[in-house]
C-alpha cells in the first residue's frame, strides 16, 4: 500500500470512485478543469492510496495559507477498515504542519454516517458545536 500525490490524469479513476460512494456528492468542480486548477493551488498536498496500481481512495486537501481544508476523504468499500483513512489523514496533516499550517477543518453532511463514525472516533478531532456554517453559490437566489 503506497500514498502519493494525486496527479491529473488520476482523474478519471478518482471520479469513478467518487460516483460509486454512497453519500459522495458530486460538484461542478470534480469535472476535469477545475480538479486540475485545484490541484495546481495546492501542489503535491492532494494524495492517493494505491496497491498495485489498484485505487485503494483519496483525499482532497487545499489550505488558504492559515487553515487546512479536507474534501472527499473516501476510501473504496472493499478496501475499508484497514486503516486507508487513517494513513491518508496522517500524511495530509503532516504536509500541512510542513507548510506551517496547524489547524484544518472537513465539513461532514449529516447523512454519511460512516464518514461521521470515521470522524468522530479520531481522537485528535474536535466536533464543532459552536460554528453554524453559511455557504454561499453563485447559483443561489
Ligand atoms: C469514512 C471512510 C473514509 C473511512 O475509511 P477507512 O479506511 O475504512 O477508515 P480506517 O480503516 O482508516 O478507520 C480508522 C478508524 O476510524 C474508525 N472508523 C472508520 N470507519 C468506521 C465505521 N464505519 N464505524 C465506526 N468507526 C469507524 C475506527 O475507529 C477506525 O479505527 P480502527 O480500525 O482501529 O477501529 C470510509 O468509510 C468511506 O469512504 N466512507 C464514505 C465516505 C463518504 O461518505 N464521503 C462523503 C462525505 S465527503
Amino acid at each position: 500500500m503506497s500514498i502519493r500525490p494525486i496527479e491529473p490524469d488520476d482523474h478519471a479513476a478518482l471520479l469513478a470512485l467518487w460516483r460509486r460512494t454512497p453519500g459522495l456528492r458530486l460538484r461542478p468542480e470534480d469535472e476535469f478543469v477545475p480538479f486540475c486548477a485545484y490541484l495546481q493551488r495546492t501542489p503535491g498536498l492532494s494524495l492517493l492510496c494505491e496497491r498495485q496500481g489498484r485505487l485503494l481512495g483519496c483525499v482532497l486537501v487545499g489550505h488558504d495559507g492559515r487553515r487546512g481544508y479536507l474534501q472527499h476523504l473516501v476510501v473504496d468499500q472493499p478496501y475499508r477498515a484497514q486503516g486507508v483513512a487513517r494513513a491518508l489523514l496522517r500524511r495530509a496533516l503532516e504536509q500541512l504542519a510542513g507548510l506551517g499550517v496547524q489547524k484544518s477543518h472537513v465539513f461532514v453532511l449529516r447523512d454519511t454516517p460512516e464518514s461521521l463514525a470515521f470522524w468522530s472516533a479520531q481522537a485528535a478531532w474536535e466536533a464543532r458545536g459552536d460554528i453554524q456554517v453559511y455557504s454561499h453559490s453563485e447559483e443561489s437566489p
